[in-house]
């Protein structure tokens, strides 16, 4: 078909026509109910708060069960998130409830990075649907949805304002998630004060520019009540699993010396309020905001960040095919400039070696040349003073060999003048010639 052709069937009227009689597919609301009802549902909430803030006490509240929990110290070094799935079953209703609670919350000395793991938590649960929407074979169909739906941002009683740790994270996690602000405990403050409280929460909101969950009015059937609650906002609940009796009914409350909150009074709290909006009224709501808004947001950062593009340069639409190959080129550019770079690096790295090779080389023949010159000093000396010995030698032999000839003689004398021969042997002696001769002094 021609693209001309193609436009003006695109901007044909559509025509209404009546039919003859049933054809049938007006069962398909009810083949869709019917659908869904047997692939079953599944939320995720994120409870968000410090620790013992009453955020176990509440989930077991909500939905009126008593879910695994356990205590956790305040001496956790960071924020930790523990995820905890169930199937839960109300009429012929199956529900993937997953609870995440964010231990050690605002235990730490150092707040800064208590909002870093929320974050990398919800964001890891939107890489992994985006990698199996991704996928050649993809089973969305019963893929294990793991995305963050809600968060329920336990803020402490205090009557004064929300501590900038609340703020922070609140403002870090609004783009990410639809977070719905709750007064916990609020049994522990007046009702005046949670009346000024929950004014001045919302004004906190508001000026830090923090984009809390608004209940949807664009649906008629629930406009009305959603823009009620919506002025109600953040609910100040109560939780308790304790029954009591009152009256002649047994009612979930907390009992004090002075009397009885009951959960599901509205007058004491607004428990109810949470439990309608939440499960009740908007749980397909957050669902598909959490879909259609944030993992939409997600998923457009991360494929512009890969490089795909709607549309080029020109503003046609751009293909995967041409995305592809622009990142493959880029890639492989890239690769090759990485490995020009470490060729060079290599290079100069061999260059940098064989100059430090050689500058060792000419230290050791310095050294060599050095030690060569000392040993033959050395040897010349050596040689100097055995030439001095021998001399030494030399002069002394004369000098013995003279001393024998002048003993062989005076032997000789003595032999031939027997009677004289104590006086000559003195006068010998006393001669200086002879004293030289023995003292070593006489020179030839
Ligand atoms: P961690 O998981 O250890 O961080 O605690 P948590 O936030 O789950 O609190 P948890 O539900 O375990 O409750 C802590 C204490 O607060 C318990 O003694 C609860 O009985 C009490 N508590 C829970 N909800 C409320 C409430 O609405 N009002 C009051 N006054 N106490 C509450
Ligand atoms: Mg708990």
């Amino acid at each position: 078909m021609a693209a001309t052709d193609l436009e003006r069937f695109s901007n044909e009227e559509k025509r209404n026509l009546s039919l003859g009689g049933h054809v049938g597919f007006d069962s398909l609301p009810d083949q869709l109910v019917s659908k869904s009802v047997t692939q079953g549902f599944s939320f995720n909430i994120l409870c968000v708060g410090e620790t013992g803030i009453g955020k176990s006490t509440l989930m077991n509240t909500l939905f009126n069960t008593t879910f695994e929990t356990e205590e956790a110290s305040h001496y956790e070094s960071a924020v930790c998130l523990r995820p905890r799935t169930y199937d839960l079953q109300e009429s012929n209703v199956h529900l993937k409830l997953t609870i995440v609670d964010a231990v050690g919350f605002g235990d730490q000395i150092n707040k800064d990075e208590s909002y870093r793991p929320i974050v990398e938590y919800i964001d890891t649960q939107f890489e992994n649907y985006l990698q199996e929407e991704l996928k050649i074979r993809r089973s969305l169909f019963n893929y294990h949805d793991t995305r963050i739906h809600v968060c329920l941002y336990f803020i402490t009683p205090t009557g004064h304002s929300l501590k900038s740790l609340d703020l922070v994270t609140m403002k870090k996690l609004d783009s990410k998630v639809n977070i719905i602000p709750i007064i916990a405990k609020a049994d522990t403050i007046s009702k005046s004060e949670l009346h000024k409280f929950k004014i001045k929460v919302m004004s906190e909101l508001v000026s830090n520019g923090v984009q809390i969950y608004q209940f949807p009015t664009d649906d008629e059937a629930v406009a009305e009540i959603n823009s009620v609650m919506n002025a109600h906002l953040p609910f100040a609940v109560v939780g308790s699993t304790e029954e009591v009796k009152v009256g002649n009914k047994l009612v979930r409350a907390r009992q004090y010396p002075w009397g009885v909150v009951q959960v599901e009074n509205e007058s004491h709290c607004d428990f109810v309020k949470l439990r309608e909006m939440l499960i009740r009224v908007n749980m397909e709501d957050l669902r598909e905001q959490t879909h259609t808004r944030h993992y939409e947001l997600y998923r457009r950062c991360k494929l512009e960040e890969m490089g795909f593009k709607d549309t080029d340069p020109d503003s046609q639409p751009f293909s995967l095919q041409e995305t592809y190959e622009t990142k493959r080129k880029e890639f492989l550019g890239e690769l090759q400039r990485k490995e020009e770079e470490m060729r060079q690096m290599f290079v100069n790295k061999v260059k940098e070696t064989e100059a430090e090779l050689k500058e060792k080389e000419r230290e050791l023949h310095e050294k060599f040349e050095h030690l060569k010159r000392i040993h033959q000093e050395e040897k010349r000396k050596v040689e100097e003073k055995r030439r001095e010995l021998e001399e030494e030698m030399n002069a002394f032999n004369r000098r013995k060999v003279a001393v024998e000839t002048l003993q062989s003689q005076s032997l000789q004398a003595t032999s031939q003048q027997p009677l004289k021969k104590d006086k000559d042997r003195k006068n010998f002696f006393s001669l200086p010639s002879a004293c030289s001769i023995a003292s070593g002094r006489y020179v030839n």
